[in-house]
């Protein structure tokens, strides 16, 4: 609620605004996304629990799966209201309603570009339309949203115009499309003040991101007035994406004091099932959701935060369903590499770890990044290598793959104990990490809860990065990461790397 005193004196603030989701609408729009009736229900299932108010299911005149999708949505039972959209068209609108919706979300553009060169009608073609269109859904029983498409395109008093008929034919709420990310906060400012004003309706605004302001413009709408943000997890969406969820419910929750119904601890699980299924993956900088939106390097940083993480941290991780994460680099400090030498059990005096730190940093110099088991290596030259005290190690992998799949066979030193496994797997990856799980299940209990996998673009010196994080027997999780540049085998280390910590951990943090 950081700037909530300075806003009221400026802004009449709604206490509270609702969630109109739209990744699986305008985010299946997303270029080469195509979701499965399945994939949409998991999703819907999350998001509902997330807490949005409204689910824009999809588009269901679009094809039969879409339909389908949307049917099965609706026979949920969720407690998000569920959406679907519609041109003003009664063959849309019908799709929309039988599919069974408490919402139908009718559109029809009112800029003279989208008139002239798509609908080829007249402003005046165009408001009959919007009132047949609005009157007929209200007459199939519906909640009625109307969207004037483009709406920041359009010349004002004719926006004006268009949002009046619709709501007089009966729109519940009225929606502001800034179709092409063309608006900036004033402007989105000024027409949802007029809109709240012409209507007397509740008031949307539904922003795209091409000039990477959908995020402002649609908090400059809530201080307007506006009662409904459309957005969508990650961001995703036509182009360059729509107003991104997360960001704007953690703007409104942190520094704004509006609610929402959100439970914000749900947020970066949503956001890492949308990934999942869009396969559309985050950008690492990308706030609240990104890899590196808790993770701290440089030594200054890393410093301040362990005195007290609101030094660099505008919220705490764990607010929105994540971890704080130190990272090990070219910039890292003293404090840095003691916490997580200590993290992984490789307690060593002051002037030690100060050698670990400038190897560390030697490896920055020459572009590496360094991950925990490469931190470990370096400690291990440094106090000498533990030998058979080591917890778990590989021994040995073999994968063969041809275009039927891929045979991993491992081997894992656990303890005093070697344990060798094949597994069969699509891919090398999937193989070698099949083999490593079944290894080490006949030791304890170990579930994959969340994977990621990235290499950088092609070169002779493919690098590839893990992370993984683990539950082991049913109790903690554990992040385990590596580098290098087989991916099979960096995903091998990543895993061995979280289970080394798990191991450690209950072994009283022992040094090696
Ligand atoms: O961006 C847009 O204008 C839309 C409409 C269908 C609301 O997605
Ligand atoms: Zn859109």
């Amino acid at each position: 609620m950081a700037w909530k005193k300075i806003l009221s004196e400026e802004y009449t603030l709604p206490e509270r605004v609702l969630i109109f989701d739209t990744t699986l609408r305008d985010g299946e729009q997303t270029p080469g996304v195509a979701l499965t009736p399945e994939e949409k229900v998991e999703i819907a299932i999350q998001l509902d629990r997330l807490g949005v108010d409204i689910i824009e299911a999809g588009f269901p005149i679009t094809s039969k799966g879409e339909w389908k999708a949307v049917s099965d949505i609706c026979k949920l039972g969720l407690s998000a209201k569920v959406c679907a959209l519609a041109r003003c068209e009664k063959s849309d609108i019908d799709a929309a309603v039988d599919t069974g919706v408490d919402w139908v979300h009718v559109f029809l553009a009112t800029s003279d570009i989208h008139l002239k060169y798509k609908l080829r009608m007249t402003r005046e073609q165009a408001l009959n339309k919007i009132a047949e269109a609005v009157e007929y859904a209200k007459s199939r029983g519906v909640v009625v949203h109307y969207s004037a498409e483009d709406a920041t395109r359009t010349e004002h008093e004719f926006l004006m115009k268009a949002l009046k008929v619709a709501s007089d034919a009966g729109a519940d709420s009225i929606d502001i499309p800034d179709t092409v990310g063309f608006a900036i906060p004033m402007t989105i400012h000024r027409i949802v003040s007029s809109a709240k004003v012409v209507t007397g309706k509740p008031i949307a605004v539904h922003c795209h991101d091409d000039m990477g302001l959908a995020v402002a413009n649609s908090l400059a709408a809530v201080e307007a007035g506006a009662e409904i943000i459309h957005a969508t997890v990650n961001g995703i969406g036509e182009r360059a994406g729509n107003a991104s969820l997360e960001e704007i419910v953690v703007a409104l929750h942190t520094l704004y004091g509006v609610k929402t119904n959100i439970n914000l601890q749900e947020i970066y699980k949503t956001s890492r099932l949308v990934a999942k299924l869009t396969g559309v993956w985050v950008p690492k900088n990308k706030a609240i959701v990104g890899e590196n939106a808790f993770a701290h390097e440089s030594g200054i940083h890393v410093h301040g935060i362990l005195g007290s993480p609101e030094t660099y941290e505008p919220i705490a991780p764990e607010v929105v369903g994540r971890r704080r994460k130190i990272v090990a680099g070219k910039h890292s400090g003293i404090h840095g590499i003691d916490f997580l030498l200590k993290e992984s059990g490789l307690d060593m005096d002051r002037a030690k770890a100060k050698e670990v730190l400038e190897k560390v940093k030697a490896l920055g110099d020459m572009g590496m990044r360094v991950s925990d088991t490469k931190l470990k290596t370096i400690a291990e030259e440094v106090v000498g290598k533990p030998g058979d005290s080591q917890m778990i190690s590989l021994k040995e992998l073999s994968v063969t793959s041809n275009t039927n799949g891929a045979m991993a066979r491992i081997s894992l030193k656990i303890g005093d104990e070697v344990i060798t496994s094949e597994s069969f797997g699509h891919n090398p990856v999937v193989a070698s990490l099949s083999a490593l799980l079944n290894a080490v299940s006949r030791k304890m209990n170990v579930k994959l809860t969340d994977f990621r996998i990235d290499a950088t673009s092609y070169s002779p010196d493919l690098t590839c990065e893990a992370e993984v994080v683990l539950t082991i027997n049913d109790s903690q999780e554990y992040v385990g990461e590596a580098v290098g540049h087989d991916p099979a085998l960096v995903v091998v280390y990543a895993v061995i790397a979280g289970i080394e910590k798990a191991m450690l951990s209950s072994a009283g943090g022992k040094a090696t």
